[in-house]
């Protein structure tokens, strides 16, 4: 397997001032993330809120660099790439993120907007570009006549699929899509979803697909990375993880995802308490306080993430849970 992107040991650290008088505090966003992505394949990674999901994010698609570990894209080190090396990396990973609103210019004409990546980086002609930009308009579901239109002027949706058109205009090798569908009406977001689907097919894209909610990407995810204050609870391939999760926290995240065929022998867990202070996270394994099978060794000692039954989990327990 040739991987279009690797991380080894991925950290990002944020350094907070808390005051005047106060010593500046480290906030660990960010801790020991490893993975393999080959082309054409999908990673989900979820989590609630604050688990450090858009930080990740923002680290794979060189908007921040990591405190450190390294990130290679299609077989190039990122970390230490100098200017021009980063910026043709630039081109290889793109994102698209949660309001689409947020990343158009509400000034400029859809049409215009998705041609901008030809023009800064090809040396294609106005009549090639135009060319370019109908034909993945045509491909993301959006009409020849929307070219000449404003963001406004489209719904949720639609923006999302102009979002993610303008991300594939460039055909990456990678794209990191951050809670894409979470702004969206429930009713849309399985289009969306679909279109996803069907251009990574075609271009053969390796994703990043990022959501707080393991049933969104129930249906996408190749693999499934489940990040639990900054550091790896539990990866693996999305049908072990679906169908036999081992650490409880992705069992308590599955027991909160409705379905249609409950499984009456699978016991419910319920996530009780809110996710600890990440300015000072709990001793030992961060989960614990939370976690109905913490024993006193969790309490002390952080579960290293090892491999278990055909993934990588970090769970003392995570033998008896199995
Ligand atoms: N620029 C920043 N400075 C300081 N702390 C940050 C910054 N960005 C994120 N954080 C903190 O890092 C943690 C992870 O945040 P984030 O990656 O946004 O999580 P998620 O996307 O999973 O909700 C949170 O505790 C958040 O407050
Ligand atoms: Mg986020």
């Amino acid at each position: 397997m040739s991987a279009v992107l690797t991380a080894r040991d991925l950290t990002r650290h944020y350094s907070l001032s808390l005051g005047l008088f106060k010593p500046a505090a480290t906030l660990q966003a960010l801790n020991g993330v490893s993975f393999d992505l080959a082309a054409g394949r999908t990673l989900a990674v979820v989590g609630e809120s604050g688990c450090g999901k858009s930080t990740l994010a923002r680290a794979l698609t060189l908007i921040e660099e990591p405190s450190s570990g390294s990130l290679q894209i299609a077989g190039q080190e990122v970390t230490g790439a100098n200017k021009a090396q980063r910026k043709q990396l630039r081109r290889d990973v793109q994102m698209v993120f949660q309001n689409p609103y947020a990343s158009l210019n509400p000034r400029q004409k859809i049409g215009d907007q998705l041609a901008e990546p030809l023009l800064i980086n090809t040396r294609l002609s106005a009549a090639e570009r135009r060319e370019r930009v109908q034909a993945m308009m045509q491909q993301v579901g959006l009409r020849p006549e929307h070219y000449q239109r404003y963001p406004h002027m489209f719904s949720g949706g639609q923006r999302q699929r102009v979002a993610l058109a303008r991300a594939m205009m460039l055909q990456p090798k990678v794209l990191v899509a951050d809670e894409p569908t979470s702004a969206l009406d429930v009713s849309i977001q399985a289009q969306v979803l679909n279109l996803f689907m069907d251009l990574q097919e075609q271009f053969n894209t390796g994703y990043v697909f990022i959501s707080h909610n393991l049933s969104v990407v129930r249906h996408v995810a190749d693999d499934v990375l489940v990040m639990y204050l900054g550091r790896p609870a539990e990866m693996g391939p999305s049908e072990l993880i679906y169908s036999r999760p081992l650490h409880p926290y992705t069992q308590a995240l599955l027991s909160a995802t409705p379905t249609i065929h409950p499984d009456p022998n699978k016991p419910k867990i319920k996530l009780s308490g809110e996710l600890p202070n990440p300015l000072s996270p709990p001793s030992g394994c961060a989960f614990h306080q939370r976690c109905p099978h913490a024993s006193e060794r969790c309490t002390l000692e952080r579960p290293a993430l090892r491999p278990l039954d055909g993934r990588q989990v970090a769970c003392h327990h995570a033998e008896e849970l199995s």
